[in-house]
């Protein structure tokens, strides 16, 4: 099926920094929440493995597998109509050598539907970033608190904060730069590096928790409407309390179901909707 004329391209990422236009990104999950972001007008969707903590409940991304990427991007590409769709590498897709990046990043454009994919880290991966982008296959890096690192980074802080981490920082972003990554993700890294970053390179870099100055800013879905309350980053804005309303839905329901308030007397299935559920 050809894309719609007004599908979000990578050079349109690119022309937004030169323009000075600030990148909107939202994590995405699943196709109904794919359609109501896209529709809004959200520049990118991540299919973050963050969905090994907020949808399939684990406590990092670190068990996160391809299959279950490749699924949700799958249902994600289903919902996005306009919006560019990234995917996140899992843990172990890319670590072990180019080959099995190519093999691994090709699913997720092939068989989930993806326009590009991420992966976290910068020198160590620098060749698998060239080989992806040499093929054709386009990369987001993603530095700073690198989740799939939790366990050597001894936990999520912010990296960056010493003279030693910030000149790493600057150089794995030149690196991934130079290696073809289309643009790159600062998460947590001190506001002052990730501007010094964001002025020095071409591509766009995407800010979490990394302050204003990046090229744009992406936030989990679920951590953004409130539906995620077991724990908040303190950089995280929410923009609606959804849990609180879920809650309350839900128990006005049982208590109209209890009550036989619902269904009400008469109403029937005399007509469904034609489009099946
Ligand atoms: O997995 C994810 O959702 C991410 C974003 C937080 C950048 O990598």
């Amino acid at each position: 099926m050809p894309h719609p004329p007004n599908r979000v391209r990578i050079p349109d990422l690119i022309r937004k920094k030169t323009l000075g236009e600030k990148i909107a990104i939202l994590t995405a999950y699943d196709a109904t929440m794919a359609r109501l972001l896209d529709r809004a007008g959200i520049d990118v969707l991540l299919v973050g493995d963050s969905l090994g903590t907020v949808i399939l409940g684990h406590e990092t991304t670190v068990p996160v597998t391809l299959e279950a990427m490749i699924h949700h991007t799958r249902a994600v590409a289903h919902g996005a109509s306009r919006a560019l769709v990234v995917s996140d590498l899992p843990f172990l897709t890319y670590q072990v050598n180019v080959e099995e990046t190519v093999r691994n990043a090709g699913r997720l454009i092939q068989e989930g539907g993806a326009a590009a994919v991420k992966l976290e880290g910068g020198e160590p991966v620098a060749d698998r970033v060239h080989r992806l982008s040499e093929i054709g296959i386009a990369v987001m890096g993603h530095l700073g608190l690198t989740p799939q690192s939790v366990h050597r980074l001894g936990g999520y802080r912010v990296v960056g904060k010493t003279q030693e981490e910030a000149e790493r920082l600057y150089r794995d972003a030149r690196i991934l730069e130079q290696a073809g990554a289309f643009s790159v993700v600062l998460e947590c890294v001190p506001p002052d590096v990730a501007a010094a970053i964001t002025a020095e390179l071409k591509i766009p870099t995407i800010g979490i928790g990394a302050g204003p100055d990046c090229d744009g800013q992406v936030l989990v879905s679920y951590d953004a409407f409130g539906l995620f309350d077991e724990f908040q980053p303190s950089f995280v804005k929410r923009y609606a309390n959804l849990a609180e309303q879920v809650s309350e839905a839900t128990r006005q329901y049982i208590d109209d179901v209890r009550q036989g308030r619902f269904p009400a007397a008469g109403q029937g299935v005399d007509a469904v909707s034609d489009k099946a559920r």
